[in-house]
């Protein structure tokens, strides 16, 4: 029986099988954010706490309505809202959270690998990195390959083509271990300085010219110019960046026919995508946030109830 835990704190280190068994526990999931009353009892009497102490928009919101549909009490801190601005440590802060007794703690926070230090402290309660400095953001992976599989029909046979900031890029770093563990062909295409050789050890292709590395994708991917990260300037100025990297409608027809755009957002539209094809047909920008809440209900459930239900048990574990 496949099983994920005790903590999600990246996609290195998980299988093809686990990272199915999300998929498929998110599938179902997605149902239930259908409904008029998008509510069911799977996490009654479970806490979780959003400990976001870096900004975010679409993840720290995903995953208090995925903790809220599944009834479970759903507390947020912030960076400014926390004794962390009165120069309390996170270790501390974390322990100060378990000593309230919450199931799941759900960490943002700038640096790499903070995660996976809570996990070593924290012995009573899982803990989901939702993203870590440069290190990983695998909620984010999850459910952009959920959006791909429900777009394209399948997981397998897939090349993906992510465009950008990809040596700053936590989602970037995420993507690239999901499908290689898939099997997926991943190209990245930057200028030198952010698209670096080194990646090849992890199993990409590496382009400097957008129109040879978009050839043959089914799905283009744009990252974001990640500024707050490493302050050296990478590109020599940002209007030059965007005339040879913004994905624009020309990119999407070097592509297959049916090629798919994705940002994981937030993006900045002129300097790393077109608004023509943010807001155009090949886009499942929308499908990647409203399915982020589908594979952040399956991880909470998964990490809290589940412990290794195989997928007709949900119902049955109290799920759905
Ligand atoms: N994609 C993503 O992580 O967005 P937020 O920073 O808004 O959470």
């Amino acid at each position: 029986m496949t099983s994920i835990g005790p903590h999600v704190l990246g996609i290195a280190g998980m299988s093809r099988e686990q990272i199915e068994f999300i998929l498929a526990t998110a599938q179902q999931f997605r149902e239930v954010n259908t409904r008029s009353v998008k509510k069911v009892p799977s996490l009654r009497g479970k806490t979780v706490i959003n400990l976001f102490l870096e900004p975010s928009t679409r993840t720290r919101t995903s995953f208090e309505i995925a903790a809220k549909r599944m009834s479970a009490d759903a507390i947020n801190i912030s960076a400014g809202t926390s004794s962390v601005t009165k120069g309390e440590t996170l270790i501390d802060t974390a322990l100060t959270l378990q000593a309230m007794a919450p199931d799941v703690v759900v960490l943002r926070h700038s640096e790499s690998g903070a995660s996976h230090l809570l996990a070593e402290v924290l012995t009573k309660c899982a803990i989901i990195n939702a993203g870590d400095g440069l290190h990983e953001h695998p909620s984010q992976a999850l459910l952009d390959a959920l959006t791909i599989q429900n777009r394209l029909g399948r997981l397998s046979d897939i090349t993906l083509t992510m465009v950008g900031d990809v040596l700053r890029s936590r989602v970037a770093r995420s993507n690239i271990l999901l499908h290689r563990i898939l099997g997926n062909k991943v190209r990245i295409v930057a200028p030198p300085t952010l698209a670096r050789k080194e990646f090849e050890k992890m199993g990409v292709e590496v382009f400097s010219r957008m129109e040879d590395a978009v050839v043959g994708s089914d799905v283009i991917m744009s990252l974001r110019m990640k500024f707050e990260y490493l302050k050296d300037i990478f590109v020599p100025n940002l209007d030059e960046y965007s005339r040879l990297y913004c994905v624009g409608e020309k990119h999407l027809k070097l592509a297959k026919p049916d090629c798919l755009l994705m940002a994981p957002g937030p993006f900045v539209r002129g300097v790393e995508v077109d608004s023509r094809v943010v807001d155009g047909p090949q886009s499942l920008v929308s499908d990647q946030v409203e399915n982020g809440v589908a594979v952040r209900m399956a991880l909470l459930f998964l990490l809290t109830t589940g412990k290794g239900v195989s997928q007709p048990d949900i119902a049955e574990a109290g799920g759905i």
